[in-house]
């Protein structure tokens, strides 16, 4: 039983798999292409950080907490190949059901241009809403619980890791984050990018993130969730009656170094967060439990917060 009662949904968030890619190679049209230089990265250093065996010590970890629902904000794969999507299913279907876990695409999963029927969009089990639309923002309410999602992945230039959501769909985020508000449900925004100013530099920042947090400025949510700066953040946005939690979760396949363990580091190691949210009489409670990956190879519960919403209570617990 969760520590908050039966009653508490319980949310697990995580992000930036980069699953591996041993054996896949480029096709030959992509010699010239970012992917080439994406891979070369791969191939000298990130394929020593992210591990398949981290990950499945991660899964292993959030599964045995039973969560009712799975939010994965992004960067399942490294170069969006074909090869790459084809093995995220199985890894997917690992975590649960469709309809139990929910994921939006990070910058990775659409590094360069591809046709429709090649990238992110071949996730749809996993990125619709429960109208069976794939369009960006979705939907999927689940109890009182609504998860929104909203698409950040953009091809961009070599270097480059930035994000955008566009006019249109920045539009359709403040129209439905306004509809579900006013159902009284507990809104979730699932976004890759950070949102907050200043947490990523602009070659890896999302360019309308002054359009997003106008939208949830005015519409309200009540927590917003992202990946991509691979590091743990917790900060908060405007919202229309107060401040809005956001929390960044680093990346889930990262192995933890003697490094990341000094005091005042900034740790890499691998982390998911499980989110429990409870109705109060007064509105909202949230409480958040971060596991994390520790070098003997064992996840262990590295910090707890809570806040309430309205957030008058705001802020670390404990
Ligand atoms: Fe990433
Ligand atoms: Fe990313």
């Amino acid at each position: 039983m969760s520590a908050l009662g039966n009653a508490a949904f319980r949310l697990a968030h995580l992000s930036d798999l980069h699953l591996p890619m041993a054996n896949m190679a480029l096709p030959w049209r992509d010699v010239f292409s970012k992917r080439l230089f994406s891979l070369i990265s791969w191939q000298i250093r990130r394929r020593h950080i992210h591990r398949p065996e981290i990950l499945d010590l991660l899964v292993a970890d959030l599964l045995a907490h039973r969560p009712d629902h799975i939010a994965v904000t992004g960067d399942v794969t490294n170069l969006s190949l074909a090869d790459e999507f084809d093995r995220s299913f199985a890894w997917l279907e690992r975590l649960g059901k469709p309809q139990s876990v929910t994921l939006i695409p990070g910058n990775h999963d659409r590094l360069v241009a591809l046709a429709p029927d090649e990238g992110p969009s071949r996730w749809t089990r996993w990125m619709q809403g429960d109208d069976g639309s794939a369009d960006f923002p979705f939907v999927r309410v689940r109890g009182a619980v609504v998860l929104v999602g909203v698409n950040t992945a953009v091809p961009t230039r070599l270097f480059q890791a930035s994000g955008r959501a566009g006019a249109g769909q920045i539009a359709r985020l403040k129209v439905k984050l306004a509809e579900l508000g006013r159902h009284g449900l507990f809104r979730v925004v699932l976004i890759h990018h950070p949102v907050g100013k200043g947490l990523a530099p602009d070659r890896k920042a999302l360019d309308d993130r002054a359009g997003i947090c106008a939208a949830i400025a005015e519409a309200g949510a009540e927590l917003v969730l992202h990946g991509h700066n691979h590091t743990a953040e917790f900060y908060a946005v405007d919202g229309p009656a107060g401040p809005i939690p956001v929390i960044g979760v680093p990346a889930a396949s990262t192995i933890a170094t003697a490094k990341d363990a000094r005091p005042g580091k900034i740790n890499h190691a691998a982390r998911w967060h499980l989110i429990e949210i409870a109705r109060t009489s007064a509105g909202w409670h949230t409480a958040v439990t971060a596991r994390r990956l520790t070098q003997s190879g064992a996840f262990e519960t590295c910090g707890r917060f809570a806040f309430d919403a309205p957030q008058a209570a705001f802020g670390i617990a404990s």
